[in-house]
């Protein structure tokens, strides 16, 4: 019994070594000289293109008289940041990232209530 257990330990350490992905150290080397203000492309002729979705995810109400329509929309902005990317060799094997989008660039489109 006692050896199953310390196998398992054993076991589990390996595996939290091999998946050891540490954001910490990506986030700190890829926003070390990142600037939110700045459009993410290397070479400011690049054309940056941004795709904007959206999409209808509630019909809240019809006005039929009055030809008012009242929606629930969702918004999907996607465009590539050359900033923010990395080697995952170099980082653990770390492919993907989470961070708040306050800390990142983003475009400046708004749908306006209309
Ligand atoms: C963009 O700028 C770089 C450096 O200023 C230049 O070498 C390159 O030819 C430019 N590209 C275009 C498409 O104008």
């Amino acid at each position: 019994m006692f050896y199953h257990l310390w196998s398992f330990f054993v076991f589990f350490v390996a595996i939290s070594i091999v998946c050891g992905c540490n954001e910490h150290k990506v986030i700190d080397a890829i926003f070390r000289n990142y600037n939110k203000a700045v459009r993410p492309v290397l070479q400011q002729n690049t054309t940056l293109h941004v795709q904007y979705e959206l999409k209808i995810y509630n019909i809240i109400s019809v006005d039929e008289p009055d030809e008012f329509v009242t929606f629930l929309l969702w918004t999907v902005r996607r465009w590539k940041d050359q900033y923010l990317t990395w080697n995952p060799n170099d980082f653990d094997g770390c492919t993907t990232l989470k961070v708040t989008s306050d800390l990142i660039w983003s475009p400046d489109i708004y749908f306006l209530n209309t």
